[in-house]
């Protein structure tokens, strides 16, 4: 166990069974290796499907995991040692409506264990953290999406965790909730609290966290991995080349780069290269194929293209629920 960090798991692997007699099996994370730091915000950052809340229950103990050990809070995973210090923000928490952000408190305070006095004491400043002190007796029916996250933060804190664990706390906001969200993660940093956040939306991660990892499929792409996203330099390259076609697809497979090929009129090569020698390369093997470079234009990837390179463009393939499409037959 591992005192100086605040989440400490290695290989975790957590395999769901369904169908009849649980012989359709499907593995929702694979082997996760996972280090947080106290005093740290955390981002876990993936596609829908990725794996993400199946992470944070195991972390919780909520679900078991089918392999891998760690360590919360020096706490061994799944022991109930370290739950008091630990605040949870659930995907998708609902309110009883008839609650106001006072009564919810109290509700959910005593839930924790709490006694009244305790929930009076803390409840004001906590309101005033998250900025629904002069709306503490509003009914949550009238409250925003925003208003009803943050109330739920406050539920997640009134204990005075060590550990926040947040699961898509900005999912579905404006941006001007979302900014208020991370003000408040701001706040919390300051005063030495660790949050590990979920979300599926990477400019969310990018303005809060002092650290990312992408959970892919079940895969967690840590630290060096995740460098390759903030490497300023990847550019994609558009060549418009004069050739036939024989001799393009001849010369196609000599490029060691994945090539996008477009014909409007002229052909178009698109690449992603990230230095002055990968550009140099390609150009001579297209010129020494005997192809002309008619243009040549350039564009920086954004942080979104590169965080896709890496999670591919589509999660329609992330699911294995049988939801079937139907397929047109070829
Ligand atoms: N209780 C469950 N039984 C079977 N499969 C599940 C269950 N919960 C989640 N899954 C599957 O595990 C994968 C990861 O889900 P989840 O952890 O909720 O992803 P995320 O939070 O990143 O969107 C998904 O493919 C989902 O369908
Ligand atoms: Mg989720």
């Amino acid at each position: 166990m591992n005192e100086a960090q605040a989440i400490d798991v290695h290989g975790i692997s957590k395999v769901y069974r369904g169908g009849l007699f649980g012989r359709r099996k499907f593995r929702a994370l694979n082997e996760v290796s996972l280090a947080v730091g106290r005093g740290e915000i955390f981002g876990l950052l993936g596609p829908n499907g990725a794996g993400k809340t199946t992470l944070i229950k195991v972390l919780l103990g909520i679900i078991r995991n089918n392999g891998g050990s760690g360590s919360l809070l020096g706490e061994s995973l799944g022991s109930r040692g370290s739950r008091g210090r630990i605040g949870y923000l659930p995907e998708n928490l609902r309110m009883d409506s008839h609650h106001n952000a006072l009564s919810a408190l109290d509700f959910y305070g005593g839930l924790s264990g709490l006694s009244r006095s305790v929930i009076r004491s803390r409840r004001d400043s906590i309101l005033e953290l998250v900025g629904l002190a002069d709306r503490r007796k509003t009914p949550v029916k009238e409250y925003s999406k925003g208003m009803r996250q943050r109330l739920g933060l406050a539920q997640a804190l009134l204990h005075d965790p060590d550990l926040l664990v947040l699961d898509e706390p900005t999912d579905g906001l404006d941006p001007v909730g979302r900014n208020q969200i991370r003000g408040i993660l701001r706040e919390l940093r300051e005063r030495g609290k660790t949050v590990f956040l979920n979300s599926h939306i990477l400019q969310e991660v990018e303005l809060i966290c002092d650290r990312i990892g992408i959970l892919n499929h079940g895969v967690l792409l840590m630290d060096s991995g995740v460098a390759a996203l903030s490497q300023q330099d990847t550019q994609e390259f558009t060549l418009e080349v004069v050739a036939d076609e024989p001799t393009l697809l001849g010369v196609l497979g000599e490029i060691p780069f994945t090539v996008n090929e477009q014909h409007d009129g002229v052909t178009k090569l698109s690449l992603r290269l990230s230095n002055q020698g990968e550009v140099d390369q390609v150009v001579d093997i297209l010129r020494r194929a005997g192809i002309s470079i008619a243009a040549m234009s350039r564009r920086t990837l954004s942080l979104e293209e590169r965080f896709l390179d890496i999670v591919g463009t589509s999660n329609d393939d992330t699911s294995e629920t049988p939801n079937d499409e139907t397929s047109t037959p070829t």
